[in-house]
């Protein structure tokens, strides 16, 4: 009896809703979008760079690094043809590094197999390093206006509360959001509209603490709003222990102001430079053993998931001898460190010496 499963398959009232929910999400991002430097043009290219800076940095962080980064590197030849260091040096301060050595060597693979021209199909884009799933997405529906669904942290959220998927964020969720936003998207009439717009409500509307729902256009087809489970939805996950750790940073200047930096061990050409630093399993650089200085303050910082206590010292002539005996430290005069490779902990520790 194959046609009775089939045709009990055939919903009306399912494809119903989804198309009114697809429509929703995009006549209310036409109306409510925040204007945003890479919804002016929607180049390829320019919806690439700008999903791989948000999907790990905060917006704000990304508006001040997006626009610098493209007039370094107008084009994806441009982006190829630049040396590794020099792309590192325009990603320091967005953290997680692994992301721009990631879309330097993209970049090289765009203009060897596909004539410089980011493809539009999803299989075809996750060829290229560092494109997954998400990312190739994004780029095939908001600059190819290809129906391909996307799903991130905020976008699971947001169907965790439309649909009353009762995972947590992880795995599981993520498995069952894939193929809802693909039915959604399916059902739109603009997918760089929709998915944009689901995006949009994540940060705007459907927030993770204190959602808005009076202003969202899903309320009517929001399972968790009809059931009164919205604070519940996603279900909260067993909170992780935090880790954090202490890591003492020694500044040793030389009479010219330059400052002692070591490279990470690696290839050279895609490490970044450090301080010289005490005992941490966090960094490649190996750590020193030196009698610290003046302690000349502390601070706070995260890299990736390490909340990290920072105390930074003054060390001195002994500390010295470092630089003659290992060649891989080097004289670096702060002035000329925005040109050199650099995760942003460095910036912040120099600021205790004015430089
Ligand atoms: N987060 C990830 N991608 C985004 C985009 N295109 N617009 C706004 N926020 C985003």
């Amino acid at each position: 009896m194959w046609w009775a499963s089939s045709l009990l398959q055939y919903k009306p009232a399912a494809i119903l809703r989804t198309r009114r929910i697809a429509i929703a999400v995009e006549t209310w991002f036409r109306a409510n979008q925040r204007p945003l430097p890479w919804r002016s043009t929607y180049d390829p290219y320019q919806v690439w760079i700008s999903e791989v800076m948000l999907q790990q940095t905060r917006m704000e962080v990304v508006l001040r690094y997006y626009t610098r980064f493209l007039g370094r590197f107008p084009t994806i030849a441009s982006l190829a043809a630049a040396p590794l260091d020099e792309v590192l040096a325009a990603w320091s301060g967005l953290g997680y590094y692994r992301r721009a050595r990631m879309l330097h060597a993209a970049a090289g693979r765009v203009m060897e197999r596909f004539e410089g021209e980011l493809p539009r199909q999803v299989p075809e884009l996750m060829t290229i390093p560092g494109i997954g799933r998400y990312t190739a997405g994004a780029i095939a529906s908001i600059a190819f206006g290809r129906r391909a669904p996307i799903v991130d942290g905020n976008i699971a959220r947001i169907l965790a509360r439309l649909e009353g998927f009762g995972d947590p964020p992880g795995p599981a969720l993520m498995r069952r959001s894939w193929p809802a936003e693909e039915t959604l998207v399916a059902a739109s009439g603009s997918p760089r509209d929709f998915n944009q717009g689901l995006m949009e409500l994540g940060a705007l509307v459907c927030r993770p603490a204190a959602p808005r729902c009076d202003e969202c256009p899903l309320r009517r087809s929001c399972v968790a709003h009809r059931t009164g489970r919205v604070a519940d939805l996603p279900a909260r996950t067993a909170r992780k222990e935090s880790r954090s750790l202490v890591i003492p940073l020694y500044l040793i200047e030389d009479r010219r102001g330059r400052i002692l930096m070591r490279r990470e061990s690696g290839a050279l050409m895609t490490s970044m430079f450090h301080l010289p630093h005490g005992a941490t399993d966090l960094f490649d650089t190996p750590p020193v053993e030196i009698e610290p200085g003046r302690h000349l303050g502390s601070f706070r910082h995260t890299i990736t998931d390490r909340r990290i206590e920072f105390h930074v010292y003054r060390a001195g002539a002994t500390a010295r001898a470092i630089a003659d005996r290992r060649g891989e430290y080097a004289w670096i005069d702060p002035s000329g460190l925005e040109a050199l490779p650099h995760p942003s902990y460095v910036d912040k520790a120099l600021k205790f010496i004015g430089a």
